[in-house]
C-alpha cells in the first residue's frame, strides 16, 4: 500500500467537489424525502439559496433526531425551511418545534410545501431575532431542561450567546447542533487568505469552536459534513 506522508487525514470531504457530489448523488439525494427535495428545488432560485442547510448535514440531523427520540425542538435560522421541514418529518405526530427567524418572506417559499406535507401543526414559527425569544423562554421556568434538540443556523456572531441560553433550555442528554462551524474552510486558513467579507465571522466561528470545545458541560463532535456541524450533547 502506498502511503503519502503529506496526505492529511480526511483531506477531501470539503476540498473535492467530485467527492461531495458523489456523496450527494449516491447516498443523500436517493434517500431525500420528496417534500424536502421539492423545498430544496423551490429555494434554488432564491438569491441566497446557499443559506439552505446542506442535504448531507440534513441527513445526519434526521438520524440524530430519531436517535434521541426528539419531540420538543428549537431552531434558530429557518430561511425557506429545509432544516425545519426535515425536523418536522422526523419527530412524532405530537412533536413541537419553535422555529425563529427574522425573515418571514423567505419562509413563505417553503411554507406551502410544509403545509402540504401535513406537519404544520408541529411548527410554531416566530418572526423575531432569536435572543429575545430565548430570553423569554428562559423566564418561564417550566421550559428549563425540556427541549430534546436544538439546531442553530443563524447569526454566527451570537453562537456563544445562543449556547449559554440553550444549555438551560435543552435537557441533560439532549443535543445542540451548530451549523457552518467550518465556515467554508476559512477557519483553517490564515486571515489574509480569506476574503475580507468573511473575516469577521471566521473569527467568531474560530472563537466559538474553541469555547464550546472548552465547555465541559457538553460532549462534542465536529463533523466535516455540509459546512461543518458541531454536535454537542448536554452532560450536566
Ligand atoms: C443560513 S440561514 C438558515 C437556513 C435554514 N436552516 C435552512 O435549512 O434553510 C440563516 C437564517 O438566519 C436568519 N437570521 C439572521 N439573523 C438572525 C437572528 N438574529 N435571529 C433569528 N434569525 C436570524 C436569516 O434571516 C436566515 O434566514
Amino acid at each position: 500500500m502506498n502511503y503519502d506522508p503529506n496526505l492529511k487525514a480526511n483531506p477531501v470531504i470539503l476540498q473535492s467537489e467530485e467527492l461531495y457530489d458523489y456523496i450527494l448523488e449516491t447516498n443523500v439525494y436517493p434517500r431525500e424525502p420528496a417534500p424536502l427535495k421539492e423545498l430544496r428545488e423551490a429555494s434554488a432560485s432564491h438569491p441566497r439559496a446557499f443559506f439552505g442547510t446542506n442535504p448531507d448535514a440534513g441527513q445526519l440531523m434526521a438520524m440524530l433526531l430519531k436517535l434521541v427520540n426528539a419531540k420538543k425542538t428549537i431552531e434558530i435560522g429557518v430561511f425557506t425551511g429545509y432544516s425545519l421541514l426535515l425536523t418536522a418529518l422526523n419527530i412524532p405526530k405530537d412533536g413541537q418545534i419553535i422555529a425563529i427567524d427574522i425573515d418571514r418572506e423567505a419562509y413563505n417559499i417553503g411554507e406551502p410545501i410544509i403545509k402540504k406535507s401535513g406537519v404544520s401543526k408541529k411548527i410554531n414559527f416566530i418572526e423575531s431575532p432569536a435572543l429575545p425569544i430565548l430570553d423569554k423562554l428562559l423566564e418561564e421556568k417550566t421550559n428549563l431542561g425540556t427541549f430534546d434538540f436544538a439546531f442553530v443556523d443563524a447569526d454566527k456572531n451570537n453562537y456563544a450567546n445562543y449556547h449559554e441560553r440553550l444549555m438551560k433550555l435543552v435537557k441533560v442528554g439532549g443535543l445542540l447542533l451548530y451549523d457552518n462551524t467550518l465556515w467554508g474552510g476559512a477557519v483553517a486558513k490564515p486571515e489574509d487568505q480569506v476574503p475580507e467579507n468573511k473575516r469577521r465571522l471566521r473569527k467568531h466561528t474560530i472563537d466559538f469552536n474553541a469555547a464550546v470545545t472548552a465547555d465541559d458541560r457538553v460532549e462534542l463532535c465536529h463533523v466535516p459534513c455540509g459546512d461543518g456541524l458541531i454536535i454537542c450533547r448536554r452532560l450536566c
